[in-house]
């Protein structure tokens, strides 16, 4: 049995994975508070500089509560929308602490952060020129593709040749005579290399040369170095987790270096998503079905790809348990191809996987679904969208979201 439900039996006692589905209903989310917290502090922890701070990447988790445990552990954050920006604000974090990060976006959206007193990234120079236009004379930052990318698969390399990402390196005259042109204060570069590596190097790669064109400008407040931290999906296989200490030894002494160049305080900054918040959350589900097709053995459940969609849209490996009246089954395994409930043959949660035998009833858990989980889940087939509940620090479950209901499908029709 995983880490998630063995910290204590009076943990495992209170929050026995089929008791959970029968309070709240399947499928569910479930996220542990403690490990929530303990990722934050890792990356508050990994440069022991006053100067440097962590943006958390709302992208990855949006939940409300969520947000505001990751406020009080002392975390800023990044939106790529309004509506991040809108949740983040109602979760307390202030204008200052919010930096939007947008990517081809309308004056209305810049506006949006705008007239709330947000820092805005641009992607482009055609952005940075609508920008300028609209609001001559305001603080901006831009985006650099440094050409480091990295990811675990290319639809997530963000950096590099082969994406929409960030002005070109070799573009900086550019940004400097639009600056010049509509009176802007470039307060800030960032970068953002891709999401899932588990070494650094393009990482460091891709900071030392947003640290260099950094130190072309004189009036930048700060860098960001952007996120992609990993976790390991394969912890049942063996692999550990991502080794911070070199990446935090070398990161600090790039960092110390910097500011020693730049001769005044530049903020650095980072922003995970995924490292924080996909280890706290498992996706519970119900196993309804089984059935052998031209040999296949398929494994039914209530967890379609509106539940979780990273195994469809990235071919992502999710590890699973397997439970039977509160008992974590090992042994005994069979290879199975488990599905869900939308109506496309891509609807596979787990492909030709060694699991232990199941049966109508027992209850699987998906585990590290708590980054990109909810966040990507949708409405399709009008299926409701899960509950979301939070395993306090007391070891007590409680709602932090209800499911959607039939109600909120009809949200927004006009009759
Ligand atoms: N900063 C920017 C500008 C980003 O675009 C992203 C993620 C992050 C930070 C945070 O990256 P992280 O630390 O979470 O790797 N849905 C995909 C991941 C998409 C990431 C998009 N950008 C998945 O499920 O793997």
């Amino acid at each position: 049995m995983s880490w998630f439900f063995t910290k204590s039996v009076d943990f495992y006692r209170q929050n026995r994975p089929d008791h959970l589905l029968t309070q709240y209903g399947s499928p569910l989310y479930a996220y542990n508070e403690q490990v929530l917290r303990e990722r934050c502090r890792d990356m508050k922890n990994l440069v022991d500089s006053p100067l440097f701070g962590v943006n958390y990447s709302t992208k990855a988790n949006s939940n409300l509560t969520l947000l505001n445990i990751i406020r009080e552990e002392g975390l800023d954050a990044d939106a790529m929308s309004p509506g991040e920006i809108h949740v983040l604000l109602q979760a307390g974090f202030k204008p200052e602490q919010i930096f939007y990060i947008c990517n081809n976006v309308s004056v209305e959206e810049m506006a949006y952060a705008v007239e709330r007193d947000i820092c805005v990234s641009v992607d482009s120079l055609s952005q940075l020129e609508l920008f300028g236009r609209a609001f001559a004379g305001r603080r901006v930052a831009v985006r650099i593709n440094t050409g480091h990318g990295a990811g675990h698969n290319e639809k997530v390399v963000t950096a590099g040749k082969k994406t929409k990402f960030g002005v070109n390196d070799d573009q900086i005259t550019d940004i400097k005579a639009l600056v010049k042109r509509y009176s802007l204060r470039l307060c800030g570069l960032n970068q953002h290399v891709g999401s899932l590596f588990m070494e650094g190097s393009a990482y460091l790669a891709g900071a030392r040369l947003l640290m260099e064109l950094a130190l072309e400008f004189d009036d930048l407040e700060f860098i960001d170095l952007g996120g992609g931290f990993g976790i390991s999906y394969y912890k049942q296989a063996g692999e550990g987790p991502m080794d911070l200490a070199p990446l935090s030894r070398e990161l600090t002494e790039l960092i110390q270096n910097f500011q020693h160049r730049c001769g005044r305080p530049v903020h650095c900054k980072i922003e995970p998503g995924r490292y924080i918040t996909a280890e706290c959350g498992v996706l519970l589900g119900n196993v309804l079905a089984r059935k052998v097709n031209s040999g296949v053995t398929y494994v039914g459940t209530d967890l379609g790809f509106n539940v979780l969609q990273r195994p469809i849209m990235y071919d992502a490996h999710h590890e699973a348990e397997i439970y039977r009246d509160g008992v974590c089954l090992e042994g005994d395994h069979e290879t199975v191809t488990v599905v869900g409930n939308i109506c496309e043959s891509g609807d596979k949660l787990l492909k030709a996987r060694s699991l232990p035998r199941m049966q109508l009833g027992d209850v699987i858990a998906v585990m590290d679904a708590g980054a990109y989980g909810y966040s990507m889940a949708s409405n399709y087939n009008n299926r409701l969208r899960p509950a979301e509940v939070l395993i306090g620090l007391d070891g007590q479950p409680r709602l932090i979201r209800r499911r959607d209901t039939l109600e909120d499908l009809m949200r927004g029709f006009a009759l």
